[in-house]
């Protein structure tokens, strides 16, 4: 039996592995299911009890040169090896996470600069009717008003319903939920019935923002629109308000940022006059006001409404609308990942 175990571990000594075939074929041979090592085992019942320690022990030692020699194996990179398709010694590549779609970063930007001052975010449904889109917002029927905005309508057996024109509509709903005071914004997707080209898409994104509690005056509207853009664009933006006209705003106001004429493309977005419209804004009808339960000799309020895309080209320098929907990778990659 000593003379099997010695030969069987002269013979584990002289085994040559140079490959990793040769690696398995050894594994099989001395280490496998049904090994040589594992034959002789069998045969200890065979002999005399009192040289079944010593055999035993002897057996034991040739398993774990087996065992080592099998262990010391490192696969070396042949030329065959190289081509292989894969290749274990390579670094480990850059994992893809991803990236944030640009409306969304901005979206969060604008949610995160008016959460600082005290604003909650409330959203209101895509489909929506008559009343909270229009009618509570003192666009009377057939007023012409509403031919400001492009309408999709959906028929419905019962009501008309359309897809919601601007996210002022969240306005009624907040006021005929809560009572004073109210701050909040509500961003959102909104639908006009539009020609598609780079400045105008039958979608788009809008935040809307509402103010409204005892002496809310214009000259908050304009401070808060003021800390507003020097978050968003850089503490020097300048701005200037427009008089101009909405139906559910009395005064109402457009709002313009100071860009610059530096270069071509800013004489183009600014056509010449170095101003750029970024909002809507105004202090609530109080029609408006009494149409969602909120009382206008106690309460006024603040309105304004802006498109996200708007802020997400100039802060980006996109001048194609369209890019923000095609989801062409190449564009979606350029924006950090992250949360
Ligand atoms: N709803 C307007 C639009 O879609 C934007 C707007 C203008 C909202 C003035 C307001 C506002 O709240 O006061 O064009």
């Amino acid at each position: 039996m000593k003379d099997k175990i010695e030969a069987l571990e002269r013979e584990i000594i002289e085994e040559t592995i140079k490959s990793p075939e040769e690696h398995e074929q050894f594994r099989i041979k001395y280490l496998g299911s049904k090994n040589r090592i594992k034959e002789l085992f069998l045969e200890i019942k065979n002999i005399p009890n009192e040289e079944k320690k010593e055999i035993g022990i002897l057996l034991n030692n040739l398993k774990q040169t087996a065992q080592s020699k099998h262990d010391s194996f490192t696969p070396k990179l042949t030329k065959k090896n190289k081509s292989q398709r894969i290749d274990m010694s390579r670094p480990v590549g850059e994992s893809l996470v991803g990236s944030r779609h640009p409306l969304s970063l901005i979206r969060s930007e604008i949610i995160e600069i008016f959460s600082r001052v005290g604003f909650s975010v409330s959203e209101g449904p895509e489909i929506e009717d008559d009343w909270h889109n229009f009618s509570a917002l003192n666009f009377p029927p057939e007023h012409p008003a509403r031919d400001m905005q492009d309408t999709f309508f959906i028929k419905n057996s019962d009501k008309e319903m359309s897809l919601r024109t601007h996210t002022s509509s969240v306005q009624v709903r907040v006021m005929e939920d809560d009572s004073p005071p109210i701050r909040t914004i509500s961003p959102g997707r909104v639908y006009r019935n539009e020609a598609i080209s780079p400045r105008a898409h039958c979608f788009f994104h809008q935040v809307e923002g509402l103010y409204i509690d005892e002496d809310v005056s214009f000259a908050d509207l304009k401070q808060t629109i003021l800390y507003f853009v020097r978050e968003m664009f850089g503490e020097k933006t300048k701005i200037r308000l427009r008089p101009s006209y909405f139906p559910f705003t009395e005064p109402s106001a457009e709002v313009d940022i100071y860009w610059g004429l530096k270069t071509e493309s800013d004489y183009r977005i600014t056509k010449g006059t170095g101003w750029l419209e970024i909002l809507g804004c105004g202090m609530v009808d109080p029609n408006v006001l009494q149409n969602s339960n909120v009382d206008p000799k106690k309460y006024s309020g603040y309105a304004f409404g802006m498109g996200i895309e708007r802020i997400a080209m100039l802060k980006y320098g996109v001048n194609d609308l369209r890019l923000f929907f095609e989801n062409d990778i190449r564009f979606l990659n350029q924006f950090r990942s992250g949360i």
